[in-house]
């Protein structure tokens, strides 16, 4: 961890006490792995939820999970379709349905991919208080809780995708890498 006097150093984003986290992109060995369950709930926990996301907003991203910051803990953030929380300990209780639609990954360039997921979904979790909860969602919101979750379990969105998809994808983002 920084000290509060690097924080200071690092610029105005100091000032507000948050800082725009560096994202980890594929392949990192980070978003292949199970994260570890969040354990503190403690101010640490907080300080991290708020530069996720700062990060998330930062990046124009709707969801932002731990991996994605190099940490293999079980933790995201999110802010879709008006639905905004932080899950710890995420857990999809219900999916049922189905729904067609693009997705992309902050860590995969925001390359678009078709992939199908459950059109509902119910999901329970702990808030920065270790407070369980469950939350319902349909549409892109419940496609971004499952995108999420899987970040949380190791699984990125094109690990879903057929062999096709998924070397189109790893192919745009290679050349999206090499321009930048
Ligand atoms: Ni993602």
């Amino acid at each position: 961890m920084e000290t509060f006097r690097a924080r200071c150093e690092a610029g105005s984003k100091a000032l507000t006490g948050m800082a725009i986290l560096k994202i980890t992109e594929f392949p990192a060995r980070v978003l292949a792995q199970t994260g570890e369950p969040v354990e503190a709930f403690d101010d640490e926990l907080k300080k991290l939820v708020a530069d996720m996301f700062e990060t998330m907003y930062h990046a124009e991203g709707v969801g932002l999970a731990a991996p994605q910051v190099g940490l293999s803990l079980r933790l995201f953030v999110m802010d879709c379709d008006g639905i905004r929380l932080v899950a710890a300990n995420p857990e999809i209780l219900e999916a049922d349905g189905e729904q067609s639609g693009d997705e992309g990954c902050l860590s995969v360039g925001k390359v678009a991919s078709p992939l199908k997921r459950a059109a509902r979904v119910v999901l329970r979790a702990q808030d920065t208080g270790g407070n369980f909860f469950e939350q319902e969602a349909t549409g892109l919101a419940a496609r971004c809780l499952l995108h999420e979750t899987d970040h949380c379990d190791g699984i990125l969105f094109i690990n879903r995708l057929s062999p096709l998809k998924r070397e189109m994808v790893k192919k745009r983002f290679q050349k999206i890498k090499k321009w930048n």
